[in-house]
């Protein structure tokens, strides 16, 4: 499948700013190896298949009425996961579910930006996050991160006091980099924030810091999620998804982990029902089955360490690849690759599909089955060979 943009009309009243923007999204094609949207590889087993064709079955007769708009179940499931994953026991009302974790990102934009007020987030980052901005009419300011891709603490320190955000968005394992935040350094940022002005609004205000944790399953293990740090830090907003190491990207499911007036704020600018019974139901059937959804993690994370292993042992140009240390699911490779686009197409003609994201001269894989990565290894060996010879 292809997808094609056509030309808007001028004559529609499309608002002023969103004049010749476009849809977001990766290519979303149908080729034999897709290692571009960060998902986990590996389908739900049969059980877990089973299990949600019974629970939306069970549903089915209910669905003439609204869905419980406030999905008290779920978010009591919400509550039971993380206390295992992370080990840190959150109240019903510190949970909050949506369409993905992109939902959620867009409610607490919608609840805490808006005209006057401007979002921080520290460079290279998600590229959904001016999106958010964007249709809430938020300012979108970054902060550079170090040439490892870790992020300069001092300099969002700075920029917070400069910039005055009501929101500070911080991506732990950051995409497209894959790098981790220490906890430390979010405590650092955490604390300046508890005391640091936002613009635009009352004195007394102070931004809130969310933490995107949309890859955080892959983490090493022995690290600390940041929801481990909501009881101590009101003003701490953590976003997770089952799309990535939780493998139900297709079920759009997305939560957040907060202190209850963050929820209620998030409450107020909700859709009435936004999670239909069908989703909460098939969530509800994911969640009996934790351990056999994340049962590839430990593997993806092997894998993620062999490849980059083999990657740094790949050269273009008579330069080995760099790699940037990931926590996730990904690598971003090359670091010297003066014809990027050149080589995805390349990969692409041998059917690998990868992402072009990220600063110039590097390039994003994610962790696919074993044979998908051998044929993403031998498809690359091949295509740089060809690129660096033109
Ligand atoms: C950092 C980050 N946050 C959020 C998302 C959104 O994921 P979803 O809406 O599927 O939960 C993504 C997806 O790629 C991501 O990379």
């Amino acid at each position: 499948m292809t997808e094609e943009t056509n030309a808007i009309p001028a004559s529609l009243p499309l608002r002023n700013d969103l004049i010749g923007e476009t849809p977001y999204g990766a290519p979303q094609l149908d080729v034999p190896v897709c290692l571009n949207v960060n998902e986990n590889p590996y389908e739900p087993n049969p059980d877990v298949c089973a299990t949600i064709a019974r629970r939306v079955g069970e549903i089915a007769h209910t669905l003439n009425r609204y869905p419980d708009r406030e999905h008290i179940a779920l978010r009591k499931a919400f509550s039971d996961y993380l206390a295992k994953e992370s080990g840190a026991r959150l109240a019903v009302d510190q949970l909050w579910g949506a369409n993905g974790s992109n939902e959620i990102m867009l409610q607490l934009f919608q609840a805490f930006g808006g005209p006057g007020r401007t979002a921080l987030g520290c460079d290279p980052t998600y590229s959904m996050y001016p999106e958010y901005a964007r249709d809430t009419f938020t300012g979108w300011k970054l902060a550079h991160r170090n040439a490892d891709f870790t992020l300069d603490v001092d300099a969002a320190i700075k920029a917070i006091h400069e910039i005055k955000p009501s929101m500070v968005i911080l991506t732990s394992p950051n995409n497209p980099t894959g790098t981790p935040l220490p906890p430390a350094d979010l405590e650092r940022i955490l604390d300046v924030c508890e005391t640091a002005d936002v613009a635009g609004a009352a004195a007394g205000v102070h931004p809130i810091v969310v933490v995107d944790e949309a890859y955080v399953e892959f983490r090493n293990p022995g690290t600390p999620s940041a929801v481990t740090l909501i009881d101590k830090h009101p003003n701490l907003a953590v976003s997770r998804t089952m799309s990535k190491a939780f493998a139900f990207a297709g079920a759009r499911v997305g939560y957040l982990a907060a202190s209850k007036d963050i929820i209620d704020c998030v409450r107020i600018v909700r859709m009435p029902y936004h999670l239909s019974a069908v989703t909460q139901a098939a969530a509800l059937a994911a969640l009996e089955h934790t351990d056999e959804q994340l049962s590839q993690v430990a593997h993806l994370r092997e894998i993620r360490e062999q490849t980059a292993a083999w990657l740094k042992r790949q050269t273009y140009k008579g330069q080995p690849l760099e790699v940037a240390a990931s926590e996730s699911n990904f690598l971003l490779f090359g670091g010297h690759f003066d014809k990027r686009d050149r080589i995805f197409e390349a990969l692409l003609d041998r059917g690998i599909l990868i992402r072009v994201v990220g600063p110039d001269g590097w390039l994003r894989v994610c962790m696919g089955t074993d044979d998908e990565m051998a044929r993403f290894r031998e498809a690359l060996s091949e295509v740089l060979r060809i690129v660096e010879a033109e």
